[in-house]
């Protein structure tokens, strides 16, 4: 799969996801489409993604589980690629020499700062993912944050800066690799072994009870459903129905 990657760059578009998903039938599998600039990118829970032009890196991956030998996805298995999408973000930056961590469910941070934003966008046909777009920034050479406070990037990390173009290819080859460990367990151990606060007792806010506690992460379940201790009683939680209290 590390070949087959068609990176195509623009220099401006309102969103790489968006872009993407207006033009989904013409993108082949592994196409990837990258912005030097976005000026409307998009983030989780319909925030808005900050990016400064030409800093930083800003790309969605389409994949068409079941093309060129890239294996069908039940939807019941969507968190796989979550995993695959963190844990490529995670290898990537090990390699420039940034220590981080998965924050589940779509963030990647270095110490208690937000390096990495996923933003996964699927269609389904039937029980499959017939289509999915990873769409996801990664701040690399930008040292200012005007508009966020718990920021960094990897000039901030490591004090040395990196071409978008070399950095993107550099990541295909990660995504490549970790994506061919799609359906063995090795996916969710590694997944696990990155996860943030993982077996440390930390505070968290249960929107669900509306109270805050301390507890500690023990792990995912396979559909992706988060595990927090607290005291003798586990509980899990989908996306949104527990925050973090840095
Ligand atoms: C988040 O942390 O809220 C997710 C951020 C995802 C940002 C990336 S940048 C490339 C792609 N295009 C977008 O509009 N959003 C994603």
């Amino acid at each position: 799969m590390e070949n087959k990657f068609n990176i195509i760059w623009y220099n401006e578009l309102d969103s790489t996801n968006s872009e993407a998903l207006r033009h989904i039938d013409d993108f082949d599998n592994l196409s990837v489409i990258a912005a030097r600039c976005q000026s409307k990118g998009r983030g989780q829970r319909g925030n808005r993604w900050f990016s400064a032009p030409g800093e930083n890196l800003t790309f969605s991956i389409v994949l068409k589980p079941g093309a060129d030998g890239l294996r069908k996805i039940s939807v019941r298995d969507y968190f796989d690629l979550n995993r695959v999408s963190s844990l490529s973000v995670v290898s990537f930056l090990s390699i420039l020499g940034v220590d981080a961590s998965v924050k589940w469910p779509n963030d990647i941070y270095v110490k208690n700062r937000k390096i990495s934003g996923i933003l996964i966008e699927n269609s389904l046909a039937g029980e499959e993912i017939a289509s999915s777009v990873i769409g996801i920034g990664i701040n690399l050479n930008q040292t200012d944050f005007p508009e966020l406070s718990n920021a960094t990037s990897v000039r901030l990390a490591t004090g040395s800066s990196i071409s978008v173009e070399d950095a993107l290819v550099l990541f295909c080859k990660e995504f490549g690799k970790t994506i061919s460990l799609l359906g063995s367990n090795s996916l969710s151990e590694t997944y696990e072994e990155k996860l943030f606060q993982k077996g440390r007792l930390c505070r968290y806010s249960d929107y669900i009870r509306d109270r805050e506690y301390d507890g500690i992460i023990k792990g995912v379940t396979e559909s992706g459903r988060l595990i927090v201790k607290e005291g003798e009683e586990e509980r899990t939680y989908a996306f949104k129905e527990i925050g973090y209290i840095l």
